[in-house]
């Protein structure tokens, strides 16, 4: 008996990837889409994060490659899924809200380009997730962390659209707007110029452009295809 697990068959269990530029959805998105089908959520994002506060912390370089990448053979950075929301422990301690923060937000940015940090993180990310199951977001989850993915969105939106997003998002007065908005352009700018895997949709990704849709709107169009590949 060889039978194909399709729709009916909820054993099957998935390896969702959703990649795309900050402010374009992904976080809400694979949340919501996680806790529909039962999977886990996991924020790649929060481990770079983890590491740049890190960084912060023990006042190390974001230039010095081997000592970043030293720094992450010697933390332990958890993503710890809750029914509540998503916890990121790093050495124990509970970072969630710190993360969060504009100078970690930077950090996260600028430890990531480094190739051997991020090799370092793809082989936590491929553990995490190797048994599906598992809505991974980031920016490199569909190239290179799972490149077999069984479902890979790229979402996207105008640059313009995703800067308000994050205004609104993070309820950022008039006065640090202009900023924040400044600071992530050049992070993505960051993301898409460096070397070592830069932001880009995977071949085989399907792009959903964010702009003109409601959330609710993105999330079904996430989940037609979610359905279509289990009943492949
Ligand atoms: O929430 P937001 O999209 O603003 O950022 P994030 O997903 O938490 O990622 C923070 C930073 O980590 C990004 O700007 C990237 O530089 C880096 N990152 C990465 O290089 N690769 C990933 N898979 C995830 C994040």
């Amino acid at each position: 008996m060889n039978e194909k697990p399709g729709i009916d068959n909820p054993q099957r269990k998935l390896i969702v990837a959703i990649d795309g530029p900050a402010g374009a959805g992904k976080s809400t998105i694979a949340w919501r889409l996680a806790r529909k089908l039962g999977y886990v959520n996991l924020e790649s994002g929060a481990m770079y994060r983890a590491l740049g506060l890190k960084a912060i912390e023990q006042d190390a370089s974001f230039e010095d490659e081997d000592a970043l990448l030293k720094l992450a053979e010697g933390s332990r950075i958890r993503l710890e899924p809750t029914i509540g929301g998503n916890r990121t422990l790093l050495d124990g301690r509970d970072v969630s809200s710190r993360i969060r923060e504009r100078d970690v937000t930077e950090a996260a940015s600028r430890v990531s380009v480094h190739p051997k940090v991020r090799a370092w993180m793809v082989a936590r990310q491929q553990e995490m997730g190797a048994g599906g199951g598992v809505v991974m977001e980031g920016r490199d989850i569909g190239t290179k962390v799972f490149p077999h993915a069984d479902v890979k969105i790229f979402l996207d939106a105008d640059p313009v659209v995703r800067e308000q997003r994050r205004m609104e998002q993070q309820k950022l007065k008039a006065e640090v707007a202009a900023s924040v908005a400044a600071e992530l352009r050049e992070r993505d700018r960051r993301d898409r110029t460096r070397a070592a895997s830069p932001l880009v949709a995977a071949a085989d990704a399907v792009v959903i452009d964010s702009s003109s849709l409601g959330e609710d709107e993105v999330l079904a169009r996430a989940e037609e295809l979610v359905k279509e590949k289990l009943s492949d």
